[in-house]
């Protein structure tokens, strides 16, 4: 078992990155551990030169995600940490890679359509060709799971057309280049909305910081952002059924069992017939309970940007070593 997965530097950690897949790194770990196998985590500083970007809030943000990931959970000895931009090995497989993928396949990602809009021809060509670098990511360490949100499944079958079309034109049958990776993808009770407008994720991206729960709000924040969310004036419903069109409700509940490890309808079954008078306290107790822990460490390593840069630094060694084999493999089969 190896897992691989990357996060982008950019604003602030936010509860829906923690309960959509920080958490699950850290469980992830844990289970690759135990199955003797691995975890890379990666800062996905390359893929921010896909977007205007401010080169030292670029800095800045890597620090600042690398102290929350080891706050949430994320061990180095365990799991290894790393910065894509410490492992160029990583753009030198995009090269190899690109002469595999495919303009149509790359032309057909929703998120090139939704980011590019009108203005294809205004665009970077690293937001057109970053999701070549993706599969660089996972198939650089033969990834054999890779744990993503809904929104980029479709990368990750991109990654797959690439691995599958080079190991049938560059590999034998019995010694493919590469490993086709699954993904793992959470329920969808892991997408987490705002708190402002429940037909919304809760983003980064969002210009209001009222939407989202940040793990670096200390509790106060916390607790004001849930007393100022968004509802409905109803109690809650005693059946999960009552929930079905009352989305800032069912984000609450949602909320609440994700970080209580209790399904919507045990949260209901407690809750049902009290009024958000009542919930609302009881969630921004639990937020404190659960997060002000993380917050705590958080706060405790985010100035030291020397054993942050050592934690980096130790990780990208080690992804190198990972990695080296099957780069060598890859220009090997090419003639290189
Ligand atoms: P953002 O949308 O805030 O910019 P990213 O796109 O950087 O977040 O996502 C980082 C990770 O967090 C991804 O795995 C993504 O699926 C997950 N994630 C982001 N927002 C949410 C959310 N609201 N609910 C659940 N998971 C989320
Ligand atoms: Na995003």
């Amino acid at each position: 078992m190896r897992v691989v997965s990357g996060i982008q530097p950019t604003g602030k950690p936010h509860l829906g990155n923690y309960l959509g897949a920080i958490r699950n790194y850290v469980a992830l770990q844990d289970d690759a551990h135990a199955a003797g196998g691995e975890c890379l985590i990666f800062i996905a500083d390359l893929h921010a030169l896909s977007m205007a970007h401010d080169p030292a809030e670029l800095r800045s943000s890597t620090l600042e995600l690398v102290a929350t990931l080891v706050a949430c959970g994320l061990d180095p000895d365990k799991a290894i940490l790393f910065n894509q931009a410490q492992v160029p090995l990583h753009p030198e497989m995009q090269w190899l890679l690109n002469g595999t993928a495919r303009m149509g396949w790359l032309n057909r990602m929703t998120q090139w359509k939704d980011k590019a809009g009108k203005n294809r021809e205004g665009q970077s060509v690293a937001l057109f060709t970053y999701p070549v670098l993706q599969a660089a990511d996972v198939l650089l360490y033969q990834a054999t799971h890779v744990p993503v949100g809904e929104d980029q499944k479709q990368h990750l079958e991109l990654a797959r057309d690439i691995a599958q079309k080079f190991n049938n034109d560059f590999g034998t049958e019995d010694a493919p280049i590469f490993t086709l990776p699954d993904p793992i993808i959470p329920k969808e009770a892991a997408r987490i909305m705002s708190l402002r407008d429940g037909s919304a994720k809760m983003s980064k991206s969002d210009p209001s910081d009222m939407s989202r729960i940040n793990l670096s709000d200390d509790a106060d924040t916390m607790a004001q952002k849930v007393k100022k969310a968004k509802t409905d004036p109803e109690p809650l419903p005693s059946e999960e059924a009552g929930l079905a069109d009352r989305p800032e409700a069912k984000n609450l509940v949602g909320i609440y069992g994700a970080l209580a490890g209790q399904s919507a309808a045990e949260v209901l079954a407690q809750f049902g017939g009290q009024g958000f008078g009542a919930f609302k306290p009881a969630l921004a107790d639990l937020l404190v309970a659960k997060l002000g822990p993380i917050r705590d460490r958080f706060v405790e390593l985010k100035d030291d940007s020397e054993a942050l840069d050592a934690i980096l630094a130790r990780g990208a060694a080690k992804a190198r070593e990972r990695g080296k084999p099957t780069l060598d493999a890859a220009y090997r089969a090419l003639g290189l």
